[in-house]
């Protein structure tokens, strides 16, 4: 848009215009600053259309992956809960049998004259842990 004064000038060039021409010109500097600001406000409103967007899509999947880490963490809790029971129960089973086979061992050793037996009966335990765990299956 031109300056509404501009079109007068050249008729009064002549009487005190040069207080007019100096308005004029503030104005359109002014203008032409406002164009400008207008231009950068368009701008950033569609860098922050397109950020809202990438925003909200960040945010779904977060949400989702987040979800689904914490399904895994429950999975992975319940069955280190699970397994730590198994295995509770067949430390405590292979205690028992620990002490059976010692007292077994102390009586036949007693009975023994030779330390020789001992290493006989060494061998058994280490066997023990394995038939313990497969008679424990089908009974829990
Ligand atoms: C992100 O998502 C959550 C729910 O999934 C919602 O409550 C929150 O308002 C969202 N935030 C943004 C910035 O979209
Ligand atoms: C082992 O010996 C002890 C004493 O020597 C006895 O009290 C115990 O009953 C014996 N156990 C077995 C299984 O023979
Ligand atoms: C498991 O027990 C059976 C008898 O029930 C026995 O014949 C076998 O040798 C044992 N195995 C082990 C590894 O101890």
């Amino acid at each position: 848009m031109l300056c509404a004064v501009t079109w007068i000038l050249p008729f009064c060039k002549c009487v005190t215009c040069v207080g007019i021409e100096e308005l004029c010109s503030k104005r359109d500097e002014l203008h032409r600053q406002i164009l400008e600001e207008e231009e950068e406000k368009r701008k950033i409103q569609n860098d922050l259309r397109i950020l809202t967007e990438r925003l909200s899509k960040v945010n779904e999947s977060l949400s989702k992956k987040t979800a689904s880490r914490n399904e895994f963490d429950k999975t992975i809790a319940e069955t280190e809960a699970a397994y730590m029971k198994i295995l509770e129960s067949s430390q405590t089973l292979l205690n028992v049998l620990k002490k059976e086979t010692a007292t077994l061992g102390t009586n036949q050793t007693s009975g023994a004259t030779s330390g020789r037996p001992q290493h006989g009966h060494g061998q058994h335990m280490v066997h023990a842990p394995a038939n313990v765990s497969r008679a424990m299956a089908p009974s829990t």
